[in-house]
């Protein structure tokens, strides 16, 4: 008989728990490119995806596919380095599962990061563009089916997804280290296929100003149970260039790994404010 998803998500929490017996309260979910967050964490626990019950395994490049569990910025985090992606095959559910299994073991507080393409003529590659708002395109719903109400409401409200209070917190730490940060609204695509000239024209007509391929089941997952988030893109590629141009994988990576220090800089500031 297959387990329900409460049944799942205890199992999953209650394996990690006895890896990593410590109270957790906040939780950082790493994009592409964006792994090395996790080098300057301290007394770390990693637990890789594949050893964790029922959780789905990652298979894209660049996302090494492990939980890690430790201190950083003087606080307990929970680092999910790899994240599911709906391109990749994956049902919104387990897309979304392990920021609920997040949830389970305590975590209020969800910081995000992202690759992403920029499309206010604004930005420049390497931008950190902090997210105020998202508009979800083709992107199935991961809460369509059967409402857990120990998870949250059936009818979420989403007219402020993202916290206010973090995020003039990062503009603040912003200000202080002299990050230059710029703020938009992300377009959640499907992918795997990067935007045409038209579609990029398009997002930005309707009010995107970044658009990538990940974040927002994410963040709808989150804000049904009650998590207080906080999201980041890198902007890696232009969409709007007037000039020909085309974007690969390892641009991206590239441009994510460059502006790296950068995101790390600002998630440790909110840690340490927390
Ligand atoms: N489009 C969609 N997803 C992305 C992009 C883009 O231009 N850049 C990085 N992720």
């Amino acid at each position: 008989m297959s387990l329900s998803l409460a049944q799942q998500l205890s199992e999953a929490a209650s394996f990690i728990r006895t890896r990593y017996p410590y109270q957790v309260e906040t939780g950082v979910v790493l994009g592409s490119g964006l792994g090395h967050f996790t080098k300057d964490m301290e007394e770390v626990v990693s637990i890789p995806y594949a050893d964790i019950p029922h959780f789905p395994i990652s298979t894209v490049a660049g996302h090494s596919g492990a939980l890690l569990l430790g201190k950083m910025g003087g606080k307990r985090v929970a680092v999910l380095s790899g994240r599911f992606h709906y391109y990749e095959g994956y049902t919104p559910g387990q897309v979304v599962f392990p920021i609920r299994v997040l949830r389970k073991l305590g975590v209020g507080t969800l910081l995000i990061s992202n690759a992403a393409g920029g499309m206010n003529a604004g930005f420049r590659v390497g931008d950190l563009m902090l997210i105020r708002d998202h508009i979800s395109f083709f992107i199935v719903n991961p809460l369509i089916g059967p409402n857990d109400s120990d998870l949250g409401t059936r009818f979420p409200d989403m007219s402020q997804p993202y916290d206010k209070d973090l995020q003039r917190l990062v503009h603040s730490i912003a200000r202080e280290k002299g990050i230059s940060l710029k703020e938009g609204v992300y377009c959640g695509v499907t992918g795997p296929t990067f935007e045409t000239r038209a579609e990029y024209k398009l997002l930005h007509l309707l009010g995107g100003d970044a658009v990538g391929m990940s974040t927002v089941q994410e963040v709808i997952a989150a804000v049904h149970v009650g998590m207080r988030v906080m999201a980041m893109s890198v902007i890696t590629d232009m969409g709007i260039r007037e000039e020909e141009n085309t974007i690969t994988h390892q641009e991206v990576l590239q441009a994510a790994a460059e502006a790296e220090p950068k995101l790390t800089a600002l998630f440790v500031g909110v840690l340490q404010a927390l």
